[in-house]
């Protein structure tokens, strides 16, 4: 009993220098260009990792395996590639000791492609792993502004709205009026579209009496990057008053008439005069 139990310990102690030891003769590794990717929505993306044997030997590669939170998403195994749709190896030949590039590529990226990303694999020298954290963003589209209603008008109130669409993570609107920042910033409507982004508008009222005229509509990213701008400007009220475009017009075609006609009833009524002093002196 003694001497079994002895035994036991000794085969383990033993087992366990071994496994120790074919760790420390482990000389492959993975390396990642980097271990942290922002990728843009819709592009491309690349992760981009070499098999290196430390050692200089010559390696084969077995095994490749690719995982997303843990789930495998790309592999090589016995010769044959297993993939999930957009998961691809970016070079496809088989490897040899010239190409150890298992880099992962991802065509059109999407937001379902973020998390955690591991590659590890096997080799004839032995093992290697190493870990790529993927976060996927999306610009805001160039901002719009509309009006309501679409002609503004002294006599009546109106409303501004701004609109910028396929943005992610989710960002905010911010109104500058008449150059300075606006107080009581509107709350930012977002809301989520089918494929995670975000769309956002933001409205600002103003009232018959508003004198303001130049309106400065800012999109920013989550964390206060300035996206995009667009500009509204309507004419100041002195000129809005005479709005009336036909009047207008009218006024600039009546206008010499009325000059020209004055001065010939002018040069008329002096033509009389003179005539009839000339008669009376006669
Ligand atoms: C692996 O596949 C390649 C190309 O399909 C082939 O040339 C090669 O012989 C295969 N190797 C093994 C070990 O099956
Ligand atoms: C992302 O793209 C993959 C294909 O690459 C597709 O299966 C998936 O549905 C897409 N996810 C979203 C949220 O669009
Ligand atoms: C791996 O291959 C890809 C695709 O050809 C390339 O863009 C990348 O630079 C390669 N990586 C290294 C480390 O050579
Ligand atoms: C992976 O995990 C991260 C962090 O837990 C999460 O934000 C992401 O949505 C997950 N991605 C997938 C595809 O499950
Ligand atoms: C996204 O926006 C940032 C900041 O405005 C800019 O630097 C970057 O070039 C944009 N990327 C794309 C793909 O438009």
């Amino acid at each position: 009993m003694f001497n079994m139990a002895s035994v036991g310990i000794i085969v383990t102690c033993l087992l366990s220098s071994l496994i120790l030891e074919a760790k420390s003769q482990n000389f492959v590794t993975v390396e990642c260009q980097k271990s942290e990717i922002v990728a843009q929505y819709g592009t491309s993306t690349l992760l981009d990792c070499v098999v290196q044997n430390n050692k200089g030997d010559p390696t084969e590669i077995e095994l490749v395996t690719w995982k997303l939170n843990k789930t495998k998403v790309l592999s090589f195994d016995n010769n044959e590639t297993e993939q999930k749709p957009g998961f691809q190896f970016a070079i496809r030949s088989p490897w040899n000791p010239s190409n150890m590039n298992v880099s992962l590529l991802i065509t059109d990226t999407n937001l379902s492609h973020a998390g955690d990303y591991s590659c590890s694999v096997l080799t004839v020298s032995g093992t290697g792993k190493s870990n790529v954290h993927l976060t996927v963003k999306s610009n805001y589209s160039k901002p719009v502004i509309d009006t309501d209603p679409e002609k503004i008008t002294p006599d009546k109130g109106f409303t501004l709205t701004c609109k910028a669409h396929g943005g992610f993570p989710e960002g905010y609107i911010r109104w500058v009026v008449n150059d300075a920042e606006w107080k009581n910033q509107p709350v930012v409507e977002a809301i989520k579209t089918s494929n995670g982004l975000y769309d956002l508008t933001s409205k600002l009222a103003f009232g018959p009496d508003s004198q303001f005229t130049k309106f400065v509509c800012e999109v920013y990213s989550a964390n206060g990057v300035k996206q995009g701008t667009k500009t509204f400007e309507i004419p100041p009220m002195d000129q809005r008053t005479g709005s009336n475009t036909e009047g207008k017009s009218n006024a600039k075609i009546w206008a010499p008439v009325f000059v020209i006609g004055s001065l010939i009833v002018g040069l008329l009524v002096a033509v009389l005069v003179m005539c009839r002093r000339r008669q009376q002196s006669e």
